[in-house]
């Protein structure tokens, strides 16, 4: 990170724990700032999330009240989302999970394929991330659709659809948002993506969904992170674990957003992708 700075931008960088004159620091880059760092900063005019997600940076007990805060939105990023989800969602397509249980046990069985027409997909959250799965879901002839703030109730959203995947941010309002009554709605034999943040997922709840094979799961993130060793999901025959991978900021991607948000907040405008305090992300 710091060399992308250095080589695309005019300004000094100091990496944590190097020496550095807190009064010439204007603009901290971090995920999650270490208690203290940011009210020993007294000249910061832009702080910046190294991603999409600024909920760790949003909770800090001593955010600053006046500085602008921006994060990373970058086709670098939304493309590993897309991936990552397009990964699943074919699989699960395909009947993925079946083959690799005949194959483990040499049983040569052929399925009938899924219902191309009967098979769809729900977004939780249409912003950087949902927006751009959604296209490339509708660009390979699958069904998709979005879900944010604006749509109604989750549930009816949801009632009979084959995926969930969770692209939502980590605020109050999205906790616990795919909860029984959610999963309920979903078809049998439905998938679940969560690749948004840990708390989304109601784990005990989908659990009970994986437990009576009624559904299969998807998981980058979680309520505790990393999961422990002995967590059920990792051995669970209908979860597939991923450790909070599905798009890491490309360095060059978060230099590009923050030297522009620099730029523009000496010009005394908003961050290029500003953080709206009120909402939560
Ligand atoms: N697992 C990973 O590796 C990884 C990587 C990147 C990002 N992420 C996560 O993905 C999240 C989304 O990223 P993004 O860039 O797409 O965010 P974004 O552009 O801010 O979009 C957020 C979307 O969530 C919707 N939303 C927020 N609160 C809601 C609520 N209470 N009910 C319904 N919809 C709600 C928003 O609805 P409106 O349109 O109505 O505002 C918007 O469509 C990030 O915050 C981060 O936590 C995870």
């Amino acid at each position: 990170m710091k060399d992308a700075l250095l080589r695309t931008g005019p300004h000094p960088v100091w990496l944590l724990g190097e020496e550095y004159d807190a009064a010439h620091i204007t603009c901290l880059v971090a995920y999650k700032p270490p208690a203290g760092l940011m009210v020993s900063l007294p000249n910061l005019s832009l702080l910046h999330g190294t991603g999409a997600g600024v909920d760790a940076l949003l909770a800090a007990p001593d955010l600053p009240a006046d500085v602008p805060i921006g994060r990373v939105i970058a086709l670098e990023l939304s493309r590993m989302m897309v991936h990552h989800v397009l990964a699943s969602v074919l699989r699960h397509l395909r009947r993925g999970e079946t083959y690799a249980a005949q194959q483990r046990e040499a049983r040569w069985v052929r399925h009938p394929p899924r219902d191309i027409a009967a098979f769809r997909v729900v977004v939780l959250g249409t912003g950087a991330m949902g927006g751009a799965v959604l296209a490339a879901l509708g660009a390979l002839g699958i069904s998709a659709q979005g879900w944010n703030r604006a749509a109604g109730p989750l549930a009816d959203a949801l009632h009979g659809a084959m995926v969930a995947v969770v692209l939502l941010p980590a605020t109050p309002a999205t906790r616990g948002v795919l909860g029984t009554t959610a999963l309920t709605a979903l078809a049998d034999d439905a998938l679940v993506i969560a690749a948004g943040r840990g708390g989304q997922v109601d784990e005990a709840a989908l659990l009970r969904e994986l437990d009576a094979g009624r559904l299969s799961a998807a998981l980058d993130v979680f309520d505790a992170e990393p999961l422990p060793p002995d967590h059920i999901f990792w051995r669970h025959p209908h979860a597939q674990v991923t450790p909070h991978i599905a798009a890491a900021p490309h360095p060059d991607a978060v230099a590009r957003c923050v030297l522009e948000s620099m730029a523009r907040v000496a010009r005394d405008e908003p961050p290029l992708h500003p953080v709206d305090r009120a909402r939560g992300y």
